[in-house]
């Protein structure tokens, strides 16, 4: 990264295009990106003058001492997830990697198996230190420890990382000390925390308010296909947040892959096919929602003909988005009591419509999505 690139001008230069506003505390926090950055390119510089030497045997032991990172914790919807990805986009590295923690957690625990079916003696060991072969930063999104299955486990698999010197940089809704709280054997998932701790650069992150609200505050929620006026705002809605030229996610679901190509920071595009036409079970859905806060959801077709079927994967998508507090955003063919006027489902389906009633009043979710 040149200095014209640096994370600091490549932020302001997304205030002054007013791609987003300036936030002293994004700006604090991107400045120790930014030196995280240097530090990591300076040492690459170094690796590659000396010849003959391997990048993995220096990994920054000197220059980067006890800090193996930032972690970065705060509220929903106030630029972590951004600044870290501005982090991972710009850092010129290539061995980097950037993944969901949730999905993280899920290969971890496959690698593992498979480690135990062939007998290894120190499976967790053994796995830790394979995942980062070729990896000298690890960016996690969203870091939540809720299953005491990943409680048990991520002790062993972090103080491992650390011992290789990997630099990790993750996201958080909550402090280190706060993960995991009145979890089952919570005592066992103490070294945890504070190998967090120990290695990483802690750093809060706050904001005014949840800038994902803002930018939907006021706006409808339900929008018609049939209104040109509808369209207009649903899809300014969707450019408000860089959706057409999204990173787009691979969400592993039971046995297959689940490509969504359109979206960022926790906020996804799907039309109604893409979602509600093929074989999706109650917990593909789950899985696909745990990903979002902010689903826009488009062509919601007249479901009365025929679409049994569908209408019954629309109810478990919205039973999905619902119960786990997602902002949905729809464009539809028809209003919610119209979607669905006779069908073998018709009873249940009751159910989704007053819960696309409920899903459109300001003040819905009363709480963002928990952690
Ligand atoms: N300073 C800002 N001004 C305007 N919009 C912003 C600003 N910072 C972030 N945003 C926008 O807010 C939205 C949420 O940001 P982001 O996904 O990074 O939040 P988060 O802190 O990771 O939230 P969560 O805890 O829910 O994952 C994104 O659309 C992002 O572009
Ligand atoms: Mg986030």
């Amino acid at each position: 990264m040149s200095n014209e690139q640096s994370l600091t001008n490549i932020y302001n230069t997304m205030v002054s295009n007013n791609e987003i506003q300036r936030n002293i505390s994004q700006q604090t926090l991107v400045s120790e990106l930014e030196k995280l950055t240097r530090k990591l390119e300076q040492k690459k510089a170094l690796n590659v003058s000396v010849a003959g030497r391997v990048f993995s045997k220096f990994r920054f032991t000197k220059a980067l001492e006890k800090n193996q990172g930032v972690y970065i914790h705060g509220g929903v919807g106030i630029g972590k997830s951004m600044l870290m990805d501005l982090f991972f986009k710009y850092l010129n590295l290539k061995e980097k990697k950037r993944i969901h923690f949730h999905e993280f957690m899920k290969g971890i625990h496959q690698l593992i198996k498979n480690a135990r079916e062939k007998n290894e003696r120190d499976p967790i060991k053994s796995v830790a230190s394979d995942y980062i072969k070729n990896i000298h930063v690890l960016c996690l999104d969203e870091m939540q420890i809720t299953d005491v299955a990943d409680a048990m486990i991520v002790g062993r698999v972090f103080e491992e990382f650390f011992k290789k010197k990997l630099i990790l940089v993750t996201t958080s809704n909550r402090h280190p000390r706060d993960l995991y709280k009145n979890g089952l054997n919570r005592k066992l998932f103490l070294p945890f925390i504070d190998i967090m701790v120990s290695n990483l650069n802690i750093e809060k992150l706050s904001a005014p308010l949840d800038y994902r609200k803002i930018k939907i505050s006021g706006k409808k929620k339900y929008f018609l296909s049939t209104s040109p006026e509808d369209t207009f705002q649903f899809n300014e809605l969707i450019s408000d947040f860089n959706l057409r030229k999204g990173s787009g996610i691979k969400i592993q679901m039971n046995s297959r892959e689940f490509v969504m190509g359109r979206f960022q920071s926790g906020v996804g595009l799907l039309t109604f096919n893409e979602i509600c036409s093929i074989p999706m079970s109650s917990s593909d859905y789950l899985e696909i929602i745990s990903h979002l806060r902010l689903l826009f959801l488009d062509d919601i077709p007249d479901l009365s003909n025929g679409g049994d079927d569908s209408a019954k994967r629309f109810i478990n998508l919205i039973d999905s988005i619902y119960d786990q507090k997602v902002e949905l955003l729809c464009r539809a063919d028809v209003v919610p009591e119209k979607l669905y006027t006779f069908g073998k489902n018709k009873f249940e389906f009751e159910r989704t419509v007053s819960r696309l009633f409920e899903m459109q009043s300001t003040n819905w979710p009363v709480k963002g999505k928990s952690s």
